[in-house]
């Protein structure tokens, strides 16, 4: 099947099972296997720009709404803004209020933070529900996520009222965002386009843990509830501050348009220097009373408005087009300019992602071209200025060879990359894979960096995976910059790495498309490399989570000759080829084939340990509650729309202490 027949079979596909589920009410898959879908799905539309198509199943537009996370309706709609891109705008906006009002008014200035919006319920001065936007109207309920983030109070402090909500911004600093991508490159993951995606993603995450790594950030700013404290928006801010939410401290009061332009110039210039992202400032009218008479629209509040940082864009000269590989084979065309500031950078290189771009922008050397960095890392060509070409050199046309081994290159029919097909011989294929073995989530052997791989195999003392067990500390001691401290610290990091799971090891072996999770499902399915390596694509498609582009991949991977040689290679080294027999030994099937939501605060064990006895048992744990639910395991204080939903549908509900028993383990 090529790409663009799986895309439309997907699309059929997602659209019966949606209105089975939202329509019938009566779903005839998993929420898992919906969200595995969806995502492959998304996947390849994004390698296939060229299918986009606004019915698609994932264009629902303004909505975040995942089915894996149980929706709850916001007691006040999360509204959008009204936006504007200048200061006549602004000066517009701001003689609206005046004629409408007809009285003196305050207006408080804000950043507007470029992230993912957030609804915090708190209760008694405890955090008891975090909400997505959603659509506005219903939203995911995200709460064990949102309480990883430090900067959201858990519970607050001073004279706070009994209850309200607050609203804000989940952010990722571009520190965290930068570390995060660098971490997802080197394992060859697909990159964030933003700190914005990447928020959004963090807290759509399923497991808190690693959302808690993640280290977002929030600032807030929009309190509703009966009882504020003050009729000033500003001043309630102020206050919520000293209850223990992160307010900016950029936010200001305005009385006249004067002012207002000026906190606009201050904050075009001083945004560049902040930590985390920002796309414009958020004008709003401070007095609740006043903000009551001016009212809203369908969509927005007359009372507020955004003003929009323009993106920056800038015309240089393409001097030349060049190539890289990565460690999947993919070759990348960057396009490289004449040096121009842009956004505070320097900006001397932009990517051109691939031959279509390149086609569609119809370039030539010596173009006059428009950069742009609207969000993203990397600069992007957004246009050529043909009034500016005059004389002008070759069109660029995409390379036929790699750049790095001289292979033939390959286009997969229908796709927009071009490959390497030399995935043992051709270089930067060979270090990506060396890299990504010994990265974090993989083999975890962190005293060797990019530096050190490329050494070493610049000198011919490692050609693969497997050669790294071979190295003794004599080998790398007279490496360049290296003593024999560091080098016994490689030897012993390697050492060590024989004690890494299985399902990890799987990972490390960099097969195409096989990220943590298919890993540890395959891992899970098969037990070890042995049975792995016999499966057929039948056997691999019937696991869970495995679609036929995965189970290609892993059956197309053990069939050729060199890779099994690897596997038998790290196998004799003494790397973990199986599941270990005493975790082997603690799995039971006593809740196979049972789908169990966890809900609720727990006495006896964390929410994460009772998942993974779920999953040790052969069970599934799913986020939220269907008819094919088969029991929901339930603590203290499970939320009243999981338990009303339950009665609905007639699920059991089970408590800790029964629970236990069922696995006969309650001490
Ligand atoms: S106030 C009714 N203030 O912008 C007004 N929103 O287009 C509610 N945003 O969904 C929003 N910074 O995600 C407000 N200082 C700020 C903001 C802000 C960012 C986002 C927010 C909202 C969107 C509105």
């Amino acid at each position: 099947m090529t790409p663009q027949q799986r895309i439309t079979e997907l699309r059929e596909l997602l659209h019966k099972h949606n209105y089975s589920y939202y329509v019938l009410n009566s779903p005839t898959i998993s929420d898992f296997e919906f969200d595995a879908m969806l995502r492959e799905l998304q996947q390849l539309e994004l390698e296939h720009p060229e299918m986009y198509d606004p019915s698609s199943p994932t264009q629902r537009v303004g909505s975040d709404i995942t089915r894996e996370f149980t929706q709850v309706a916001h007691r006040y709609p999360m509204l959008s803004l009204g936006n504007t891109y200048s200061k006549e705008e602004v000066a517009d906006f701001y003689e609206r209020v005046r004629r409408a009002l007809n009285e003196d008014f305050e207006v408080c200035c804000e950043l507007k933070f470029d992230g993912t919006s957030i609804s915090l319920t708190y209760v008694g001065g405890k955090l008891q529900q975090a909400v997505t936007r959603g659509d506005g109207e219903k939203g995911d309920d995200v709460t064990a996520n949102a309480r990883t983030i430090r900067t959201i109070p858990l519970q607050l402090s001073g004279s706070y009222p009994q209850e309200f909500e607050i609203r804000g911004e989940v952010l990722m600093p571009w520190g965290v965002f930068d570390k995060l991508n660098a971490e997802r490159e080197a394992a060859g993951e697909p990159l964030f386009a933003n700190p914005r995606n990447a928020a959004a993603g963090t807290l759509k995450l399923q497991d808190p843990s690693v959302v808690a790594k993640r280290s977002l950030d929030a600032y807030l700013y929009y309190l509703l509830g009966e009882n504020l404290p003050h009729d000033g928006h500003y001043e309630n801010l102020t206050a919520a501050r000293e209850w223990g939410f992160k307010i900016s401290d950029t936010t200001r009061k305005c009385r006249t348009l004067e002012e207002i332009f000026e906190f606009i110039d201050t904050m075009e210039v001083k945004r560049k220097e902040l930590p985390f992202a920002t796309d414009g400032i958020v004008l709003k009218v401070n007095s609740q009373r006043q903000q009551k008479h001016l009212g809203y629209t369908a969509k927005s509040p007359r009372w507020a408005i955004a003003y929009k940082f323009k993106a920056e864009q800038a015309a240089t000269r393409l001097n030349d087009v060049t190539y890289q590989v990565g460690r999947t084979g993919v070759v990348t065309p960057v396009a490289n300019l004449d040096a121009v500031q842009l956004s505070g950078t320097v900006v001397r290189r932009a990517s051109l992602h691939n031959a279509d771009i390149i086609e569609k922008l119809d370039l030539h050397i010596g173009d006059t071209v428009f950069v742009e960095k609207g969000g993203e890392i990397i600069p992007k060509i957004t246009g050529v200025d043909l009034d500016m070409r005059l004389l002008v050199g070759d069109k660029v046309r995409f390379i036929e060879r790699c750049p790095e081994c001289g292979t033939l290159l390959v286009r997969v029919e229908g796709e927009a990359a071009h490959y390497c097909p030399n995935e043992t011989g051709c270089p930067p294929q060979i270090k990506g894979r060396i890299a990504h073995f010994v990265s974090r989530e993989a083999m975890n052997i962190d005293s060797i960096g990019p530096e050190t791989i490329e050494l070493m195999f610049g000198l011919g003392l490692i050609k693969n995976v497997a050669d790294l067990y071979s190295l003794n500390a004599s080998d790398l001691m007279f490496l360049p910059r290296m003593g024999i401290k560091s080098a016994e610290n490689i030897i012993t990091g390697i050492r060590s790495s024989l004690g890494i799971p299985f399902e990890r090891v799987l990972y490390a072996l960099g097969i195409r498309y096989v990220g943590v999770t298919v890993a540890k499902r395959l891992a899970r399915a098969f037990n070890n490399v042995d049975a792995l390596m016999q499966a057929t694509t039948d056997e691999l498609v019937a696991v869970d989570d495995i679609g036929e582009r995965i189970a290609g991949s892993v059956y197309g991977y053990f069939s050729k000759e060199e890779n099994r040689v690897l596997v038998e290679r790290l196998r004799a080294a003494g790397v973990q080829m199986g599941i270990a027999p005493e975790v082997l030994l603690e799995r039971t099937d006593v809740l196979k084939g049972q789908s169990i939501v966890i809900s609720g605060v727990f006495a006896r064990h964390s929410r994460d340990e009772y998942k993974a006895m779920i999953e040790k048992n052969g069970g599934k744990n799913v986020g939220s509650v269907s008819k094919a639910t088969s029991f929901i395991l339930a603590g203290d204080n499970m939320g009243p729309a999981k338990l009303e939903k339950a009665a609905k549908l007639g699920v059991r509900i089970v408590g800790e202490d029964e629970f236990l028993s069922m696995l006969a383990l309650q001490e």
